[in-house]
């Protein structure tokens, strides 16, 4: 019997098959319910006991062989390196093409139209800390115009917190580097708003800056009707007094849409007017704050959500839509 048992070793050790059908009748061969290790157990109850040792090791060995090479099969399976019989002549399944995020799109086409003026691209943390995002920008912590921008702070320590505006970036850039300073700072950004079709927790705004000698609030007009002619193909601009803490004047700037149809009656609510960015000159105080010399140099600011650009170009009515990966939507921006 035991020699039976080896000789059953050797077939197992050098089974080997491709095919799953196969495979399962080794399995039942050896492992059913009827199988021959089943069959070798049952007889061990009648083999001598002096012959029990051995014997009762050369079925274990056996098993063990069995469930090795089942294991080994099943996982070459599973990694594809056995194929199954296939018509190998079939044509390939079409590969699914993706297509870029709208929001990159138009992120791209922005950081385009201001690099063809001289502009160059800065990076910053999402995770900021309270200097960056607000004490640097002229906005230190009792101050009541924080309320504008809700934040999401971190419980035990509200040092750090998600940054609510791509201001830092430029903080951390006008901290390393010394003017002449031409950047954009596109990135994603968070407040804690109510998400409606309006308003997200999450929202991507694109901020340039702009400092050198004798920057004045006329080379900020002149740069933004450069950058909505270029975008929109629309040149009438006005600039409306606001307030930001880091900017002194401050303005929003409308764009002219017209009223030539009715969906721009609808957009700019029968004025013709769009609002698109807020923008002016940078506080002497933030440029005190990162070291440059207040008195020799000036510069300007703007900053713009691309969300609210991206439902505009392409009448888009609800802003929960660029974040819910719906191929439907992705889809159509597939030629673009
Ligand atoms: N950081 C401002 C905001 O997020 C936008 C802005 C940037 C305004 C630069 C003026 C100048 O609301």
């Amino acid at each position: 019997m035991i020699e039976k048992i080896e000789e059953l070793l050797v077939e197992v050790n050098a089974f080997q098959s491709q095919n799953k059908d196969e495979i399962e009748q080794f399995r039942i061969k050896f492992n059913g319910k009827k199988g021959i290790l089943k069959d070798f157990f049952e007889k061990f109850k009648e083999v001598p006991n002096e012959q029990k040792k051995d014997f009762g090791q050369k079925i274990n060995s056996l098993r063990q062989a069995v469930e090795a090479k089942l294991e080994a099969l099943k996982e070459a399976i599973s990694s594809n390196i056995i194929l199954e019989k296939e018509d190998l002549t079939k044509p390939a399944f079409p590969l699914e093409m993706g297509s870029r995020h709208p929001i990159n799109l138009v992120r791209s086409r922005i950081i385009e139209i201001f690099k063809s003026i001289g502009f160059a691209v800065a990076d910053g943390p999402e995770i900021e800390d309270d200097w960056h995002n607000f004490t640097a920008l002229n906005l230190p912590e009792y101050h009541p115009a924080r309320d504008m921008q809700d934040t999401f702070f971190i419980e035990q320590n509200p040092d750090v917190l998600l940054r609510t505006h791509t201001s830092s970036v430029q903080i951390r850039y006008m901290e390393e580097n010394e003017p002449p300073i031409r950047i954009l700072s596109p990135g994603r950004v968070f407040r804690n708003e109510a998400v409606s079709s309006r308003s997200h927790c999450i929202f991507h705004q694109i901020e340039g800056l702009y400092i050198d000698e004798n920057v004045s609030f006329a080379d900020l007009k002149q740069t933004i009707q450069f950058f909505t002619t270029e975008l929109f193909g629309k040149s009438k601009i006005r600039m409306r007094p606001s307030y930001f803490p880091f900017t002194e004047p401050s303005a929003e700037v409308d764009v002219y849409w017209g009223l030539n149809s009715e969906t721009d009656y609808r957009i700019t609510k029968g004025t013709g007017w769009l609002e698109i960015m807020g923008c002016g000159m940078v506080d002497p105080a933030v440029l005190k704050n990162v070291n440059i010399d207040a008195d020799k140099y000036s510069g300007y600011a703007f900053g713009m959500g691309i969300e609210r650009i991206v439902m505009l170009l392409y009448q888009m009515s609800d802003i929960r839509m660029f974040f819910e990966n719906d191929k439907r939507m992705l889809q159509q921006f597939g030629h673009l």
